[in-house]
């Protein structure tokens, strides 16, 4: 059985306070239940904090951004290994709020994906339709082009290495989440997709779900077969409701 995982994506939010009481709230419940992974990625300049927070729990630290290159005159980027130098294990790649604001495209972000996973970190690759392309119909070609289009740079030697977040954007910060038979049929897509390429590394691959994951929804769309936990951004800004997802997760494993 794969692993759940939880990630909390804070976005641009978060102060050296804030930031204190919000992982004090969760590391004793996560140090208490080790067979769900808990991750929060956090904006680079806590990455500091929040590392010596987090140490000795089993609450794992991310990014939400990372370079394609290794190091130079990029002014403003950030690297890989620096990532690695301050604990961080795992990093968010082309979430739809970077797809749309930084114009980031498929090949950048199999290229940072394959920058992240040569220095050891998971990337976390978002892939989603906008509304306009669900009600086209289009999907599943949309996801398919985001998939194949990232992987294309990451190679597929390297596709275990991976997480992949099924992020509708219509489902993002707008309290609409996708129907948990929706989300399934999309998540049971994407490992289709995945199994076509490699049978293992379909069967072992976490596909997570992000878009308006809350407490009183996380349950009945983590029990989906397809879906191994969540990406929640909203959400993973209070302490409890962050708390209760986890625990909706481990409820699956039961
Ligand atoms: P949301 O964000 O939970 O606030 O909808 C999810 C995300 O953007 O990763």
């Amino acid at each position: 059985m794969r692993k759940q995982i939880v990630v909390g994506n804070w976005k641009m939010n978060g102060s050296r306070v804030t930031n204190e009481i919000l992982v004090s709230h969760v590391i004793n419940d996560v140090n208490e239940n080790v067979d769900v992974e808990c991750v929060i990625c956090v904006p680079f300049p806590f990455l500091g904090q929040v590392q010596t927070l987090v140490k000795n729990s089993e609450l794992s630290l991310g990014a939400q951004n990372v370079s394609d290159q290794v190091k130079g005159a990029f002014t403003g980027e950030v690297s890989a290994s620096m990532l690695t130098e301050f604990g961080c294990k795992f990093v968010i790649l082309g979430h739809s709020e970077r797809r749309m604001y930084n114009l980031e495209n498929d090949v950048l972000i199999g290229q940072k994906a394959r920058s992240a996973i040569a220095n050891g970190l998971t990337p976390i690759i978002c892939l989603g339709e906008s509304l306009e392309e669900r009600e086209a119909g289009d999907t599943k070609a949309i996801i398919k082009r985001q998939l194949h289009g990232a992987l294309g740079e990451v190679g597929h030697e390297s596709l275990e290495r991976c997480i992949f977040a099924y992020e509708p954007i219509w489902a993002i910060g707008t309290g609409k989440t996708a129907k948990p038979e929706a989300a399934q049929e999309v998540h049971r897509f994407i490992r289709e997709e995945i199994t076509h390429i490699d049978n293992y590394a379909g069967q072992q691959v976490r596909i997570i779900y992000g878009g308006s994951v809350k407490s009183d929804n996380a349950f009945e769309l983590f029990s989906n077969d397809d879906i191994d936990g969540g990406l929640v951004g909203g959400a993973s800004l209070s302490g409890e409701d962050f708390k209760k997802i986890y625990l909706a997760a481990k409820q699956k494993n039961k």
